[in-house]
């Protein structure tokens, strides 16, 4: 297993639609543990292809690991092909994401979705969810439609924070 590099804001590959996946060998299940490890190594909740350079419809999620309990248990899940079939009710917490380091803003998502996808072994699971597995899958889910939560705050917001964060970039 190998730790990954993410790419950050302003990074044009953030802005890609990514591809589904269709090959499930052996090559996806190393992407997938590199990212998984990634991800908890950070740490992250979620972790998209796309912001590991991957053009892969795919991300990694543990929303119930706690790095600082020594009790917690790793339940990473793949999700691969990720379709959110269902919405409802509003809900919003304050995000953050590894590629939009140093920045934390309140975004409006749905709270409760039902989401569609693949698993390892090309299996199609649906899954209900609400609460922050719910905000998680469309943060993640979005980046592999090139967007990032700050895409969703009110435009001389998001111009301000875009700007800051170039600043910070070229430093
Ligand atoms: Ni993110």
């Amino acid at each position: 297993m190998a730790l990954m590099k993410i790419l950050t804001y302003p990074d044009a590959f953030l802005k890609k639609t990514a591809k589904p996946v269709t090959v499930f060998d052996d090559a996806l299940k190393t992407l997938v543990q590199d990212m998984a490890e990634t991800m908890y190594e950070e740490p992250g909740i979620g972790l998209a292809a796309t912001q590991v350079g991957e053009d892969k419809r795919l991300f990694v999620m543990d929303v119930f690991y706690n790095n600082e309990d020594p009790e917690s248990k790793k339940t990473p899940v793949a999700v691969i092909n990720p379709e959110i079939i269902e919405t409802s009710g509003e809900s919003s917490i304050e995000e953050g994401c590894l590629s939009v380091p140093e920045f934390r803003a309140e975004v409006k998502r749905s709270a409760e979705l039902v989401l569609r996808f693949q698993d390892m072994e090309q299996e199609i699971h649906e899954l209900r969810a609400e609460g922050l597995m719910a905000i998680c899958i469309q943060h993640e889910n979005d980046h592999l439609n090139g967007k990032l939560f700050i895409d969703h705050l009110p435009p001389l917001k998001r111009r301000m924070v875009q700007n800051k964060l170039k600043k910070q970039a070229t430093k």
